[in-house]
């Protein structure tokens, strides 16, 4: 298979679909790999590192999205990028199709089959092209928030660890899922007093069991979280309801309850938000003051370590993209129901039900795709 890579176009996006280890795995396999000049320099890849893995560079996204049979992206393609796209070529992306008529039109009339990170399943009932993102959001929010709490940029000013002597920061993390998890870990090795609110009870039981002593957990209500905002430096909000937008577990009146110079991260901003008075931020100008509380409500986070978070979904991606170039999209979805579940767009038809649903367009089953 001719594997195409071209330079992510979306303002603010650093990442980039292949690493040269994921090209050199391809190339390995016996797939052409083509890359587009300058696509790994956002996270660090110079173009030289992917001829050493024996990768192809390719001046333009035309000449890419012109002669491979599988376009290898992060962020879903934009409106120019999708009028390139042809008549079975394969498309492997994050897409979120629901919210985006206009990128659904456009994949519906490009013939394409496209493969979506973002529905693609593991056994356990996770969603293993998601879950690295989450891991690298919930790594740094802690860092982010550390850096809100500082004096000059409005925070509170007490350090995350304290020194011998002084109380290290109490942090709250709502939601205990993949981001809050990794939240509470660094947030706990930064030195700070941690808790962790959520309303699994197998996931508290996890918690328990396996962080047990590096940070506490409580069932989550609203009556906790009114409580625990009162003494907290910092809270990180980290809930998930799949398929909604995230609950309001702040409110506007709270926030005179918090202390002042108190730092609120939200990372579930990109479904909503999950305190009041959140509104999505961007790199550039990353916080804001409501009554006194400042607020972190960076919709990309992975974005602001571009590298990390490449080589991260480019692990989770790689062995996806080898049984997809290795078999051909049929067979590997044929004989994964994983990633037969990643299938979103085939042939200008819909293949993926919650889609259909958000769109009020039809659906064809994936399993008929598959023989279609
Ligand atoms: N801002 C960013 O850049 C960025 C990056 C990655 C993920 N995210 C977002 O972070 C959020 C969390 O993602 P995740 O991967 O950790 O999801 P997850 O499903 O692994 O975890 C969510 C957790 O929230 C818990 N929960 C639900 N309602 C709750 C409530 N009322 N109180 C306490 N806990 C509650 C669930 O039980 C679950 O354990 C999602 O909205 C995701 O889209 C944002």
């Amino acid at each position: 298979m001719k594997i195409g890579c071209p330079t992510e176009i979306k303002p603010q996006e650093f990442r980039v679909g292949m690493t040269p280890n994921a090209a050199q795995e391809a190339v390995a396999h016996g797939h052409d790999v083509i890359i587009q000049a300058g696509a790994g320099m956002g996270s660090g890849f110079t173009d030289e590192d992917y001829l050493a893995a024996g990768a192809a560079i390719i001046d333009t996204a035309e000449e890419i999205f012109a002669t491979a049979d599988m376009i290898v992206k992060v962020k879903e393609p934009q409106a120019g990028e999708r009028k390139m796209l042809r008549e079975g070529q394969l498309l492997f992306t994050y897409l979120h199709l629901a919210p985006d008529p206009d990128q659904t039109h456009d994949l519906l009339a490009s013939g394409c089959t496209a493969i979506a990170y973002e529905t693609v399943t593991d056994d356990r009932g996770g969603l293993p092209l998601l879950a690295p993102m989450s891991e690298v959001a919930g790594r740094l929010a802690p860092q982010v928030g550390a850096w809100t709490l500082q004096k000059a940029n409005g925070g509170r000013g007490v350090l995350m660890g304290g020194v011998p002597g002084v109380a290290p920061a109490k942090v709250l993390v709502i939601g205990g899922g993949v981001v809050g998890t990794h939240a509470a870990k660094i947030a706990a090795g930064m030195g700070a007093d941690v808790t962790v609110l959520d309303r699994s009870l197998p996931r508290l039981r996890y918690l328990d069991d396996v962080f047990g002593g590096t940070f506490k957990n409580q069932y989550s209500t609203a009556g906790a979280t009114a409580e625990l905002i009162q003494t907290a430096d910092m809270v990180i909000g980290a809930v998930l309801i799949p398929g909604a937008a995230a609950p309001k577990l702040i409110s506007r009146e709270q926030l005179s309850t918090m202390k002042p110079g108190a730092a609120l991260v939200d990372v579930a901003i990109d479904q909503g938000g999950c305190f009041e008075t959140s509104k999505a931020t961007t790199h550039a100008d990353p916080i804001y003051e409501v009554d006194n509380v400042m607020h972190y409500c960076v919709a990309n986070m992975p974005g602001a370590v571009a590298r990390t978070s490449t080589i991260a979904l480019g692990n989770a991606t790689l062995p996806f993209m080898l049984a997809l170039a290795d078999k051909g999209w049929r067979q590997a979805c044929e004989d994964d129901p994983h990633l037969l579940n990643g299938l979103n767009v085939h042939a200008g038809q819909l293949t993926y039900y919650a889609v259909g649903k958000a769109l009020g367009l039809d659906v064809l089953s994936p399993t008929l795709a598959l023989k279609a």
